[in-house]
């Protein structure tokens, strides 16, 4: 059972996969986390070490607890050392050709005919990561949301080839295990978040690019007037914009909603390397 899973495994070290790697090993199991590139896996592990750093700094994580936390983290750079995992997280970029290639390769080295081969993406049609293995039943989205483990949201996304059994011990795993919200959506772009998020922060880089208000003043009245942590143009850097630009790409592509086109100005400044925190400067400068 994924729920009582003695060794988790997780596919990428970066600002996601890293989250993930967190909050499953804070919960008491054990993981392995896959990262082929050896610089990623070293940032990985020193976000990894800053966020639980900052949980204790929060109060959040006992100082004792740190070293057993960080002992239960192995990095390794080939799948072949989730053979026996009976859970793996995928959390690669997110690109589709990639993602099925990790995918089939997962399908070949997991022992276990029983495994559970979820996906953290936001956008790709699970229905396309299932039919790249043998074993789509198996198959299922299971979306994150960043900062990982502060966030407490999961997306359980199964698509039309997923079974019962996978679909309750991924729940179980993500609700009693990790202590997350657990929401269904269908196999749709956007899942239930993007699908809301998107058309909203496209909404609020319209209105800056049309004059109407500028980008402190949107992020200061939807963080003054609705009690949002962040503002739509702080948040779109937070997430960061090529992520955005594709999520809303991948939106229109399905749903032909005009609110779903990228802006011209979203465009330009991703083509500009104007990336949000990621590339140091977004709709704000970000310093560090
Ligand atoms: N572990 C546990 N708790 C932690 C932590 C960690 N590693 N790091 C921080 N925290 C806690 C802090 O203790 C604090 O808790 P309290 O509220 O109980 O005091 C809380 O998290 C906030 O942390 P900070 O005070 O350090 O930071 P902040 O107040 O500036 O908030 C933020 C930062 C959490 C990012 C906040 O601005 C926020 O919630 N922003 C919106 C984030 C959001 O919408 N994310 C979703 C993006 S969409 C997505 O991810 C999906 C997609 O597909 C694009």
């Amino acid at each position: 059972m994924a729920s009582d899973a003695r060794r988790v495994g997780v596919v990428g070290c970066g600002l996601m996969g890293s989250g993930i790697v967190e909050v499953v090993a804070r919960a008491g199991v054990a993981v392995t986390v896959v990262e082929a590139d050896g610089d990623a896996a070293r940032r990985g592990r020193e976000r990894l070490e800053r966020s639980l750093r900052r949980a204790v700094a929060a109060g959040k994580l006992a100082e004792q607890e740190l070293a057993p936390v960080l002992g239960r983290v192995e990095v390794a750079s080939s799948l072949a050392a989730l053979s026996t995992c009976e859970l793996v997280v995928e959390a690669v970029a997110e690109d589709e050709g990639l993602k099925c290639s990790v995918f089939a390769e997962l399908d070949r080295v997991l022992a276990s005919s029983e495994a559970v081969l979820a996906s953290n993406t936001s956008s790709i049609p699970i229905a396309r990561l299932a039919a790249a293995t043998a074993r789509p039943e198996r198959v299922v989205g299971m979306h994150f949301f960043n900062p990982v483990p502060v966030m407490g949201l999961v997306e359980l996304v199964p698509c039309l080839s997923t079974s019962e059994g996978t679909i309750e011990r991924a729940d179980a795993f993500a609700r009693d295990v990790l202590s997350k919200r657990v929401v269904r959506s269908v196999d749709r772009a956007g899942f239930v978040v993007n699908a809301l998020l998107v058309p909203y922060l496209l909404a609020a880089v319209r209105m800056v690019e049309s004059g109407l208000a500028s980008v402190e003043d949107v992020d200061a009245a939807m963080r003054a007037g609705c009690a949002h942590p962040m503002g739509p143009l702080e948040l779109a850097d937070f997430i960061g914009l090529d992520t955005v630009k594709s999520i809303a790409d991948v939106l229109y592509a399905e749903l032909r909603d005009s609110a779903c086109v990228a802006p011209a100005l979203l465009s330009r400044m991703v083509e500009s390397g104007r990336l949000g925190r990621k590339s140091g400067r977004g709709f704000y400068e970000h310093g560090g």
